[in-house]
């Protein structure tokens, strides 16, 4: 089969399998998002009554690398909450400049961390940073914005740190997240606590906790619980359903 035809053949597949998701979850492709105009801080898109953020552009990247980024997201405590085996197979979707991504390449010795953005600038920071540290573990994968772009049935898990409020289409994002999870696999969820209003951080860059299972269970996800290990963000922890 010629190569145009093979990628003609995948993206029908990969249409299919999304609309036989939303048709699964009741939803159809004009149900999924409303279009307004954007408020100050978002894209003029509402997804289940939450605008959809702005994508945080690769400018800000040291912003991601602040010192003092230990003491108010406790990224160790991330990682470890995930409880990851030493082999896992892992996902870290908009990972940025591989903040998280280095910290799980460490907690997974003989597995292997796919660091996924957008924005080939942040990639290329990444990458640089993988190459000067020798790290053997880490593969930086160019996202779109619409699918994650992993191996299908191939992962044991996947981190969202301050990113999923920023997916243009989370529906998609997500149902190619599932695509690539085994079953059991699971989702750690990880986003400033849109409950609170002390938290000085902008609120479409917030969730709530309500919102985010409505959003993630939309796509047949299903909840298991939220730790509270963290000073200002949701753990969120969701599981990747096993048939039968
Ligand atoms: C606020 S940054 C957080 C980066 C990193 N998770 C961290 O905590 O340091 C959000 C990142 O998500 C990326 N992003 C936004 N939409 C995305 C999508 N659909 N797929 C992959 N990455 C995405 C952005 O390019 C950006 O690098």
């Amino acid at each position: 089969m010629s190569c145009r035809r093979s990628t003609i053949l995948l993206a029908g597949l990969c249409l299919l399998a999304v609309l036989s998701a939303q048709a699964e979850s009741g939803l159809s492709a004009d149900d999924l998002y409303t279009v307004h105009a954007p408020s100050r801080d978002g894209i003029g898109k509402t997804y289940f009554g939450r605008e959809i953020s702005q994508v945080m552009g690769h400018q800000g990247a040291a912003w991601l690398e602040r010192r003092t980024r230990v003491v108010e997201e406790t990224p160790d405590r991330v990682v470890e909450g995930m409880g990851l085996a030493p082999d896992a197979q892992v996902a870290d979707i908009g990972a940025g400049t591989g903040y998280f991504t280095f910290r799980i390449a460490e907690a997974v010795p003989t597995g292997r961390v796919y660091a996924v953005d957008v924005q080939s600038e942040m990639l290329e920071v990444l990458h640089k940073r993988i190459e000067r540290r020798a790290i053997a573990n880490a593969t930086p994968v160019l996202g779109a914005e619409d699918d994650p772009n992993l191996p299908s049935d191939s992962l044991d898990a996947v981190l969202l740190v301050d990113a999923y409020h920023e997916f243009a289409y989370p529906f998609e994002m997500m149902q190619g997240i599932r695509r690539a999870l085994r079953p059991g696999g699971r989702v750690f969820l990880i986003e400033y606590r849109g409950e609170d209003p002390r938290i000085p951080i902008k609120p479409l860059h917030k969730m709530t906790q309500a919102q985010a299972i409505t959003e993630l269970e939309a796509v047949g996800l299903r909840w298991v619980e939220t730790l509270d290990i963290l000073p200002t963000q949701h753990f969120m922890v969701f599981e990747e359903p096993v048939e039968g």
